[in-house]
């Protein structure tokens, strides 16, 4: 694929286009079928860079991975094996999911080779939740030249375990753990996203016996044995919003089919608040700018159901174009607005506080380590050369340059498709003028 399109900007984005499975479900339920005895059956996988990262990792593990059809993994781990180094070090900083072997390879072979761990470049991301809930089983981590090492000479037990935060990976490290560990894993302060729900799914579909409490508790009863499943993907919430934002920023107008409202509520709120329009359909949703001016809004990130840090990036193009003084509060990760400086160069106004701002709004409590942006519009962008530094931040530089007046080029198109599905495609589709080089 090319690493650079060159956009022509200031074209309202107009059309329909679908969205299919979630990136952040579909490579996690692909870990799940390590846990069965049978081939599972995985339906709406989103071709993306993740989920071929994935697939590496379970082949290099003995897990067969086809695809009979556009869209459906075929994944059967009838032969499951030890893999090779140099198999396992290839993948060494492509991606944060492999993390998640963890569990099921320790159930599968009594350890797990763990490549050093990549994804976005957002901050720390540290990975103690994960580990210290694996010692927390009963299993021995080791960090090696190699990468990480985890064994369990003595098997993975139920446990109690509290995280410190409701982490997404550490939830779903505990999930694909307990679900096959000796007797009841209570799982304190976990992640709730919808995502996280509909792996809850998939393993129950596989055998599990999984139930919940309030105040974000989750219990797991640990069965022997596990069987592949077959599953639909719950839709990209993320890929979702993101279009949502593009149709705002550019005055357009994009059905985004797949879309489903009750997953999307708390972003659906913020979008109204800020002067779009949306209207629910039976196969999507309705994205518009109704015309008039953009407001401006006080936005905190959060976790699940709060409005969540995946979102903020293309929002803060939209931003740019509200009338008004915006700020928005990252309280997930400690380094996420570094994109901004790139729409800065296009001409936009923000300031991004690195030790976060005080507000007597705020929803939620003040974290340690956030930060906040403050976008003052509107503020009419013009074209820049720039790059993409992650896959969200990447995604608004594409909305930047489609609202702004003017040619920009943006390069390192390779890790947005690790989590946009032909999205060159659905841009061709919604009427943007560009070319593709490199
Ligand atoms: C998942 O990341 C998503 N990635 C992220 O999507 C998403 O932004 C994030 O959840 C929050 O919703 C995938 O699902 C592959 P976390 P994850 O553990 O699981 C801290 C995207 O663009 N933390 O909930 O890695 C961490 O540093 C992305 O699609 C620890 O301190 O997120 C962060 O501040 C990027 N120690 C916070 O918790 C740990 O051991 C939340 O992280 C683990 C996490």
């Amino acid at each position: 694929m090319s690493d650079s399109i060159v956009i022509d900007g200031g074209i309202p984005l107009r059309g329909r286009i679908e969205v299919r499975g979630a990136k952040n479900l579909a490579t996690k339920a692909m870990v799940a079928a390590l846990l069965g005895d049978t081939p599972s059956i995985l339906q709406d996988v989103p071709q993306i860079s993740d989920v071929s990262i994935v697939t590496r990792m379970l082949d290099a593990y003995g897990v067969a991975v086809t695809s009979p059809e556009e869209g459906v993994l075929v994944l059967d781990p009838s032969n499951v094996e030890r893999a090779h180094f140099a198999q396992i070090d290839a993948l060494a900083g492509s991606s944060r999911i492999p993390i998640l072997f963890c569990g099921p390879l320790l159930h599968r072979l009594g350890e797990a080779l763990i490549p050093d761990l990549g994804g976005c470049r957002i901050g720390d991301r540290p990975i103690d939740f994960h580990m210290d809930a694996l010692r927390a089983f009963g299993a021995i981590v080791d960090k090696s030249y190699e990468g990480i090492r985890i064994t369990a000479p003595d098997g993975l037990t139920g446990a109690n375990i509290e995280l410190p935060y409701p982490s997404v990976g550490a939830t779903e490290q505990v999930l694909l753990t307990a679900v096959r560990a000796r007797g009841v894993t209570e799982l304190k302060n976990a992640a709730i996203e919808p995502e996280i729900m509909d792996l809850i799914a998939v393993l129950q579909k596989m055998g599990a016996i999984i139930w919940m409490e309030p105040n974000r508790t989750i219990f797991i009863e640990g069965v022997e044995t596990l069987s592949g499943y077959t599953h639909r993907a719950i839709f990209d919430r993320n890929e979702a919003a993101s279009w949502a934002s593009a149709a705002l920023a550019t005055g357009g107008d994009i059905f985004v089919g797949g879309a489903k409202q009750q997953d999307l509520m708390t972003f659906l709120n913020v979008f109204r608040k800020v002067g779009g329009a949306f209207e629910v359909h039976e196969d999507g949703i309705r994205f518009y700018h109704p015309g008039g001016a953009l407001k401006p809004v006080q936005v905190e990130t959060d976790v699940h159901p709060g409005f969540m840090t995946d979102w903020q990036q293309p929002l803060i193009v939209a931003l740019t174009q509200a009338e008004g003084v915006s700020v928005v509060h990252e309280t997930v990760y400690e380094n996420r607005f570094g994109f901004t400086d790139a729409l800065v160069e296009m001409g936009a106004d923000i300031v991004v506080h690195q030790d976060g701002l005080e507000s007597v709004t705020r929803r939620v409590p003040r974290r340690k380590l956030e930060q906040a942006a403050v976008i003052t519009g509107p503020t009419p962008l013009h074209g820049a050369d720039v790059r993409v530094p992650d896959l969200r931040g990447g995604f608004s530089y594409l909305i930047a340059a489609l609202t702004a007046e003017g040619r920009s080029t943006v390069t390192n198109l390779g890790i947005i498709s690790r989590g946009y599905e032909h999205f060159v495609e659905k841009l061709e589709a919604l009427g943007a003028r560009f070319e593709l080089v490199g």
